[in-house]
């Protein structure tokens, strides 16, 4: 069973950035199997550096967005992005320099990381952004 399952109750309402976050779920749960079928370091690293690339992305996305259209809470969630482009930096780090494993504790960070971020900050630019025209 996938560890994350995408549900509505993520959708930011708007589909580019639906989606961008489905990707992340996806890859969060990648990382989920190849941690239970015990695949290689290798296996594990090209997922984690996909997962770093993808959310650097992903942020620099809702940013240009966010900024084209003088969202308000532009500062703080930029702010809040840089705070997890670095958790999530340091746990690659830590995990290549075998600082530490993945494990469940870690997957649940992930997730947890991944949730706060959409239900924290993410939904509270829906409103702003719909009403811009951004769907
Ligand atoms: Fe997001």
């Amino acid at each position: 069973m996938a560890l994350l399952t995408w549900s509505n109750e993520y959708s930011v309402n708007i589909q580019g950035f639906d989606s961008q976050h489905k990707k992340i779920v996806d890859l969060i749960n990648e990382l989920h199997s190849a941690m239970r079928e015990a695949r290689g370091k290798d296996v594990v690293g090209k997922i984690l550096n996909e997962l770093t690339s993808y959310t650097v992305f992903h942020f620099a996305a809702e940013e240009k967005i966010m900024k084209e259209h003088n969202y308000p809470g532009y500062n703080s969630q930029k702010g809040e992005h840089e705070k997890l482009t670095k958790q999530v930096v340091s746990l690659v780090d830590d995990y290549k320099s075998g600082k530490t494993v993945l494990s469940q504790e870690v997957l649940q960070f992930l997730k947890d990381w991944l949730i706060n971020h959409i239900m924290g900050s993410d939904k509270k630019y829906s409103e702003y952004l719909n009403k811009k025209g951004v769907v």
